[in-house]
């Protein structure tokens, strides 16, 4: 029954199943009423907004398309009874990216608290020891640390190699480390005292143009983190999470930034939001075009966003790339997280979440059950448009 109501609630927001086993779906308005699904403001049906992010996939089952909904109207999903679901007393394995501070770090915590075997990992092997030594510290015997730059191909090659040595496969994958794109006058920011409200609504941009400066060697490392690194470690660890009895895994940490409706072009959104002619080659394109614009000086000529303009493409096009890998993977759960506005080094601890809210968004991705959503975009715990 539980996993019934689930199942109904992926296949209605981003179908990666085959179709033989969604025939008895139900129209967008259905009741759900499982515990797992909290409904905001919509009580007693889905509400039809939801299934637009994949709405080409809603259209191939015959479903009507639905107008475009706030982000207030989406579907909750309760993870702490989710992790039940699975058989407890089966081993399962993950790595974190980027996990030796920040969200990374807390992720592992939650996970290994969670029964799993995680690899935390880190660019700097000093930093990443430290923070393994901290959580066996606190009696998380079972974190395990391993170098990983996802800039080097090298590093990348060593991680998969040991994963596929002491596992024999992987069901977990938090993509989740990140870079700004920026140089910053953290000062003068500071001084400016900017409401998180101003942050999070693109008021501020303007603001601090002054003190948030954005290079071209940045922007960059930016792309090639944010969207290259978690595409090189995704490709690398792909046979080790095909192996996954109970489909693998892959959480792609982004952020509020990656929402199409950012985006000024629409010519550009639009290349984005149609998955069915999307490919990787596109994206490629249009990072290039990015990095073109952007020595060219003719970033908002060309319709890119300009607060943080790396970080903001990298991470749409990131979610893109969710999308594409959902679709050529349908025995995975592939899903991207805006993790929520928290107090960390990558946003200079402006933002106002803790850690543990900060990785609830990661963990419970990390937990689906079977049947749970693939190819979706979570703001925190919660279903939302691309
Ligand atoms: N905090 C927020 O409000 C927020 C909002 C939206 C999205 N996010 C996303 O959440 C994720 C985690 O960020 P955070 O907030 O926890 O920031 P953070 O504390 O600055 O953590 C970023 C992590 O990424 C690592 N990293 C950077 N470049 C790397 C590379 N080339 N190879 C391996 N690791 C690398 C960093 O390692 P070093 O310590 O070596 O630098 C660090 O461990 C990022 O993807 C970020 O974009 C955060």
């Amino acid at each position: 029954m539980a996993h019934c109501a689930l199942q109904r609630l992926s296949l209605l927001h981003c179908p990666s199943k085959p179709q033989n086993q969604i025939s008895s779906f139900t129209q967008p308005s259905s009741p759900l009423s499982h515990p797992w699904i909290r409904q905001r403001g919509f009580p007693g049906s889905i509400p039809s907004g939801v299934s637009l992010h994949c709405s080409s996939e809603s259209r191939r089952l015959g479903l009507q398309a639905a107008p475009i909904q706030a982000q207030s109207s989406l579907v909750d999903i309760d993870y702490t009874e989710m992790g039940a679901v699975e058989d407890a007393s089966s081993k399962r394995y993950a790595v974190v990216t980027g996990s030796n501070k920040g969200i990374g770090l807390e992720t592992v915590r939650q996970l290994a608290l969670q029964g799993v075997t995680v690899v935390l990992t880190a660019r700097n092997e000093k930093r990443g020891l430290e923070a393994t030594s901290s959580l066996h510290g606190s009696g998380l015997s079972n974190v395990i640390f391993h170098q990983l730059d996802v800039l080097d191909p090298n590093s990348i090659e060593s991680l998969a190699e040991f994963v596929l040595t002491k596992f024999e496969r992987l069901d977990i994958l938090v993509n989740n480390a990140g870079a700004s794109g920026v140089i910053v006058d953290e000062d003068a920011l500071r001084a400016m005292t900017i409401d998180p409200a101003s942050w999070l609504s693109g008021k501020a941009t303007n603001l601090v143009q002054g003190v948030i400066k954005t290079t071209y060697e940045k922007a960059r490392e930016c792309v090639d983190t944010n969207y290259y690194g978690c595409k090189r470690v995704t490709e690398a660890l792909l046979p080790c999470l095909l192996r996954s009895p109970t489909g693998a895994k892959i959480v792609n940490v982004s952020s509020l930034r990656s929402e199409l409706r950012r985006v000024p072009s629409e010519e550009k959104r639009s290349i984005l939001a149609d998955i069915d002619t999307l490919t990787e080659d596109k994206l490629d394109n249009l990072l290039q075009s990015f990095l073109n614009d952007l020595k060219d000086d003719a970033l908002e000529a060309n319709g890119w966003c300009i607060m943080l303009p790396a970080y903001s493409i990298s991470k749409v096009t990131l979610n893109a790339y969710t999308r594409l890998l959902a679709k050529k993977y349908p025995s995975m759960y592939v899903n991207c997280v805006h993790p929520g506005f928290v107090d960390t080094d990558i946003n200079w601890h402006t933002g106002t979440m803790t850690l543990e809210e900060g990785a609830r968004g990661s963990v419970m991705l990390s937990l689906l059950p079977e049947g749970g959503p693939s190819g979706c975009y979570f703001d925190q715990t919660t279903v939302a448009e691309f």
